[in-house]
């Protein structure tokens, strides 16, 4: 029987707290504990990578399957060939260009990293991340730190402290907290296994940026329809980042997208339904009149801080005893391609045609 664990939040606020908490932190690491900490994308889970044992700890805390992979964390770029081989000179251009950053790049395993960190497969995930507070705990630790995003299975990713206690509170070690993170979604995953090249996941790196450096690129919307059952990679899963209550995301965009979550949401209010809804910030005031429950994303022109915003906003609403949330989707350029994946997951897979007024 393992006792329940008291999850330690370790504050990062002054520099010598910063100091006394990382060496804390990578010693739990060392001892084969879990310590969730900052990136600049979203918290991480982590774990030391090179320890199967600890590494399976993670999946039972997220109660997460063991087919999903998980992604490696090195503090420096001349770390790349302890957790991966055979890598080729693109990826070391791509390492130049965007580490550190919200970059995860998938390339053959190294047999240092046990195989229960890819999910039995041949290929691993590695980025080096940008926040200071995990490249000091990485460095502090000595190992490469396995680490999804520090969320139960299925919820929307943490990006704050706040966000991982709620999830995991009494099943991690420790958590660092830096406050909240600033990119919001997950990093950007490339897979340089395949030729040529995928992005499997839209992020903090735009599809268009990774195309000026590998212009074939195939992004997320070429890849056949996941629904489809088709077997593509790992953890591809159309339903992810979910919240508990249902959430329609309608098909349009701008003020089509505005317009059909109005017309949804006046529909529903007349149904006597509790709605809420997330919107940009010029979309809020007449939902608000309508009796709707509004979590804003900023200003429609500042998609860095939709996605700075969007997690935040989707757990704040699931808490709000709603019937239902609405939102509508985003132009699938630059950050909006990862707005327009993470809501489409968030509704279940699906995007809802408008209703006509
Ligand atoms: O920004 C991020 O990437 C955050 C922070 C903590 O670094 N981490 C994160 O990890 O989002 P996670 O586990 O929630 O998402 C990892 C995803 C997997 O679900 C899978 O889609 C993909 O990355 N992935 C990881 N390793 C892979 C591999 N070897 N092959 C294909 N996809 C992989
Ligand atoms: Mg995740």
């Amino acid at each position: 029987m393992t006792e329940p664990l008291s999850t330690r939040r370790l504050r990062t606020d002054t520099p010598d707290a910063c100091v006394a908490a990382v060496a804390e932190a990578a010693a739990l690491l060392r001892a084969g504990e879990l310590v969730a900490f900052p990136t600049e994308t979203v918290y991480g889970l982590g774990a030391d990578a090179t320890n199967a044992t600890a590494v399976a700890r993670i999946f039972a805390a997220k109660e997460r399957p063991f087919s999903d992979p998980l992604i490696v964390h090195i503090a420096a770029q001349d770390d790349l060939p302890r957790v991966a081989r055979d890598i080729p000179p693109v990826a070391w251009e791509l390492a130049r260009r965007f580490w550190p950053g919200p970059l995860t790049l998938v390339l053959p395993r190294s047999d240092a990293i046990p195989s229960i960190v890819a999910a039995g497969g041949n290929t691993i995930g590695v980025r080096l991340p940008a926040h200071p507070v995990a490249q000091a705990l990485i460095r502090a630790a000595g190992v490469p730190l396995a680490a999804p995003s520090a969320n139960r299975f299925m919820r929307a990713s943490p990006t704050t402290a706040d966000h991982v206690l709620t999830d995991l509170d009494g099943r991690i070690a420790a958590i660092l907290d830096a406050g909240p993170c600033t990119v919001g979604v997950e990093s950007s995953v490339l897979d340089l296994t395949s030729a040529p090249p995928r992005l499997l996941r839209p992020g903090g790196v735009t599809l268009e940026r990774l195309r000026e450096l590998l212009p074939a690129t195939l992004g997320p919307a070429e890849r056949p329809a996941i629904s489809a059952g088709v077997a593509l990679s790992p953890g591809q899963m159309d339903r992810h980042y979910a919240p508990r209550t249902r959430l329609v995301v309608y098909d349009a965009t701008g003020e089509a997208g505005a317009a059909a979550v109005r017309v949804g949401a006046r529909r529903a209010v007349a149904a006597a339904m509790r709605v809420g809804a997330l919107v940009t910030d010029v979309e809020a005031a007449q939902l608000v009149s309508l009796g709707v429950v509004v979590e804003r994303l900023g200003p429609s022109a500042s998609p860095a801080e939709q996605t700075r915003r969007l997690y935040a906003a989707l757990r704040a609403l699931d808490t709000q005893g709603c019937d239902l949330l609405l939102a509508h989707s985003f132009e699938r350029e630059g950050l909006g391609l990862a707005l327009w994946d993470r809501l489409r997951r968030a509704a279940g897979g699906r995007l809802t045609p408008p209703e006509s007024e």
